[in-house]
């Protein structure tokens, strides 16, 4: 499963990328605006620093004005993703810019037919949104498990199935067992999942013994 980190913030896209977990990063046009800065300088930032797929979503919502946003940011660099919403024009868009080579990631996606058409546009990633879904008392993890097996049944699908709007640990772990290639999860939550308490207890104690012996490995 890949980890997508779902942030504008530079400093936290930087930290995480020195882990190694990272495998991309998400954006989208509300998580640019609480960044402060100009979209273009931000995508161009995170593509320095991150080798794998960049999310940067247009802003506009018709055809001819989606692809030319699409052709400002693919130019950025070649990790950019163009991210198109969800609608008749989105997806007319997605069909044109991936016959032209270019990565395209499907989002705001909340049904499984939704899944289906922006697969058959050629999407490489479709973002299905759980956490909203969970906000409406629908459970998002069910679209999940939907659009996975509806993909397996086409080996010529190609799409990823990327679970966004992940607001817990639990979305990530339901997303890995259902099968999900990718999740775009929150700094704040990625951080989460280092932790477990018998850990922190476990440690000290290791910590506490080892003091005992007065000895030093360097
Ligand atoms: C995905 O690409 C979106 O940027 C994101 O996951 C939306 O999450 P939210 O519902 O927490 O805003």
């Amino acid at each position: 499963m890949k980890f997508f980190v779902d942030t504008a913030e530079i400093a936290d896209i930087r930290e995480l990328a020195a882990t190694g977990l990272l495998d991309g990063v998400t954006t989208n046009p509300s998580l640019i605006a609480k960044s402060g800065r100009k979209i273009l300088e931000v995508i161009a930032e995170i593509c320095e620093v991150v080798q794998g797929p960049v999310s940067a979503e247009v802003a506009a919502t018709e055809y001819k004005q989606i692809l030319a946003e699409a052709n400002v940011l693919r130019k950025i660099a070649p990790n950019v993703t163009v991210k198109v919403p969800l609608t008749p024009d989105g997806l007319k868009a997605c069909y044109a810019l991936r016959q032209e080579g270019t990565m395209v990631n499907v989002t705001l996606c909340f049904s499984a037919a939704q899944a289906i058409f922006a697969a058959k546009a050629g999407a490489s990633f479709i973002s299905p949104f759980v956490g909203r879904l969970d906000d409406i008392g629908q459970n998002g993890m069910d679209l999940i498990a939907d659009i996975v097996q509806i993909y397996s049944n086409y080996p010529d699908i190609k799409t990823e199935v990327l679970v966004a709007s992940v607001r817990h640990p639990i979305h990530l772990i339901e997303a890995a067992k259902i099968g999900a290639d990718v999740a775009t999860i929150p700094a704040n939550i990625i951080k989460m999942l280092y932790n477990h308490p018998l850990t922190d207890k476990g440690l000290a104690a290791f910590m506490k013994d080892w003091a005992a012996t007065g000895q030093s490995i360097v």
